[in-house]
């Protein structure tokens, strides 16, 4: 090969051409609903060397063909979204949203007569969340029997599903579970030179896994849920989308359930069948009870 086209090669593969960047960006954002401005390209580009390298392609141009061809895209599209998605979580994270839990929503569902509590963790990640309100609402009823408890964890990710359900975790991940619950819900062990903490079995199976892409039309998530969790995903939405996927969850809410989003996310401008009861905290308004107007955006 002559220098020139050596030079042109290794350019072509460093580098994803405006035009393959608007093509992924439109399938990424069609498909997950997670937005990719221009500012994204360098990002994608990153994370994308590892799926070249994994699909034998030398050259984004290669892999974008192939991605776009005829059974490409079918093959291909869950491990794109592995990459291309943002999976930062915590134990314990927003901790004013578990402290809600404790204090206001589980006690109301409990005077209202509810024993058997579902929930759900709509973008759960590598788990962290599922299993923070698994051990709120295991101790809750280990406190007020008999009440039963069920944690759906859903993500649209194939490969935090997979950490999620394994339950393993660095240690150090666990620091913000306060002591007695860690003492109760996980078991530290030795792997080879780790120290990992694994979420107890008891508290696991009370857990359930499964793939669900909140940009799908509805959610086969079974009877309506009493909690649902959708924390720091709505922000990787347009407005379009994140009223969409609220209305969705909101009919898989009962009457009288709580919906939780994260801190930095809002429901301001959608018409929405619920009330706020606390900051980025709703309750769902009784079936045919007057909706509050809803709250304007500032232009
Ligand atoms: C930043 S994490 C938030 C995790 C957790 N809810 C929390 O607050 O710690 C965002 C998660 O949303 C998931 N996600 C992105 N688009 C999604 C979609 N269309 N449907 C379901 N999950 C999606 C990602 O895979 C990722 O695991």
């Amino acid at each position: 090969m002559s220098r020139a086209a050596a030079v042109r090669t290794s350019e072509e593969s460093d580098r994803l051409s405006s035009r393959d960047f608007q093509r992924l960006a439109a399938f990424i954002n069609d498909y997950s609903g997670i937005k990719m401005p221009s500012a994204k390209q360098v990002m994608l580009e990153g994370r994308l060397r590892r799926r070249l390298r994994a699909t034998g392609h030398e050259t984004f141009a290669d892999y974008c063909r192939f991605l776009f061809d005829e059974d490409g895209l079918e093959a291909e599209a869950i491990f794109l979204i592995d990459v291309v998605t943002t999976n930062k979580t915590d134990f314990f994270r927003e901790p004013t949203h578990f402290e809600y839990l404790v204090k206001q929503a589980l006690p109301d569902l409990a005077a209202r007569g509810v024993s058997s509590i579902r929930a759900w963790s709509s973008a759960c990640s590598i788990g962290a969340e599922p299993y923070t309100m698994a051990m709120v609402l295991a101790e809750f009823a280990a406190a007020n029997r008999p009440t039963s408890w069920f944690v759906l964890a859903t993500d649209l990710s194939t490969d935090v599903l997979e950490t999620a359900r394994r339950g393993i975790y660095p240690r150090s991940m666990l620091d913000p579970v306060p002591l007695a619950l860690r003492k109760s819900h996980v078991r530290i062990a030795r792997r080879e030179s780790e120290t990992i903490a694994r979420i107890a079995p008891a508290l696991r199976s009370n857990v359930g896994f499964a793939r669900l892409n909140l940009m799908d039309e509805s959610y086969p998530v079974g009877d309506p849920m009493h909690l649902i969790f959708c924390r720091n995903v709505l922000i990787y939405f347009d407005k379009e989308t994140q009223k969409q996927v609220l209305r969705r969850l909101c009919d898989n809410l009962l009457p009288g359930g709580y919906l939780f989003i994260g801190h930095s996310e809002s429901i301001t401008g959608f018409d929405l069948p619920v009330r706020t009861v606390s900051n980025t905290v709703f309750q769902k308004l009784p079936d045919g009870a007057p909706r509050p107007a809803p709250i304007r955006r500032r232009t």
